[in-house]
């Protein structure tokens, strides 16, 4: 059960803040409103990743998620949560031009899905949009370490921060967003020991994947934590359920059954009014 719960409220963005150093916090990705139904009672926040480019619509990476994709998957998984605090991820290209840009676009995603802040990728780069947005009333949470929206720049998903220049310009880059106002940053797939500074060095609590059990929290695409994604599992990933194995035996029983005839049975037919 999550602190919200207990609490009989819904997670804000100053009790996830307040965090930093305590009770770990859990989250994990939804994108529809019968997912984060079930995950709402156990989880801190639910972010509405661009993952869902792969994980929903079979993409081969984030870059074809649209702003209309966000604000509608954004605005299911706040109609299904009554406790986790719910974050929308801005898709590629609709932040990073310029910090007016990623106004327009966040102040949207925040009006019509009634989410509670909104999560950008980038460090330095992206530290004068992230002060812009917070001090307009736009919580941000950001996202180092191993940029999905980056990925063909990096040439492929790859793990960040195992040399020490590497490592020095994540720190760099999740302290200039922490400095920015940054309430959390997502620090994804970098070698263990960087992810535990990271999270010694800032002030915003920081959000592991493929980092270190020393963050403040952490977070998983629910489709790799249940076993619904398995043509590829990354190293990070741990499941914690074969909810993909049970799916197809279902659909391979109720094939059997069509087939024999067996299915529908009488308790599942309507009978004559007597
Ligand atoms: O898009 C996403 O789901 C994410 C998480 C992997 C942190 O950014």
């Amino acid at each position: 059960m999550s602190t919200a719960v207990k609490a009989g409220k819904r997670a804000t963005i100053p009790d996830l803040a307040a965090r930093k150093g305590g009770e770990p916090i859990v989250s994990l990705t939804a994108y529809t409103t019968p997912m984060a139904k079930l995950l709402d009672e156990h989880v801190d926040f639910l972010l509405v990743g661009d993952s869902m480019g792969m994980a929903v619509y079979g993409m081969d990476n984030t870059l074809g998620v649209t702003l209309d994709m966000a604000i509608n998957h954004g605005a299911a998984v706040v109609r299904g949560t009554k406790h986790a605090c719910v974050v929308v991820d801005m898709p590629f290209g609709t932040y990073q031009e310029s910090p007016e840009l990623a106004f327009r676009n966040a102040a949207k995603v925040m009006a019509d899905t009634g989410c509670a802040a909104i999560k950008i990728e980038g460090g330095r780069e992206m530290a004068e949009t992230v002060r812009f947005l917070v001090e307009r009333g736009i919580p941000v949470m950001g996202h180092v370490g191993l940029k999905p929206q980056s990925v063909n720049v990096a040439g492929g998903f790859r793990s960040q921060g195992r040399d020490d220049d590497g490592a020095k310009n994540i720190l760099a880059d999740a302290k200039a967003i922490s400095d920015a106002g940054a309430f959390a940053i997502v620090v994804e797939a970098v070698v263990e020991g960087l992810a535990k500074q990271i999270t010694e060095d800032v002030s915003a609590v920081t959000i592991g994947i493929g980092g270190s059990n020393a963050c403040d929290g952490q977070i998983l695409v629910t489709e790799d934590a249940i076993g619904m994604i398995t043509d590829f599992t990354p190293k990070f990933v741990k499941h914690f359920a074969e909810v993909g194995a049970e799916i197809s035996k279902a659909a391979q029983d109720y094939a059997k059954e069509v087939k024999a005839r067996t299915f529908p049975g009488p308790e599942h037919c309507y009978n004559k009014k007597s």
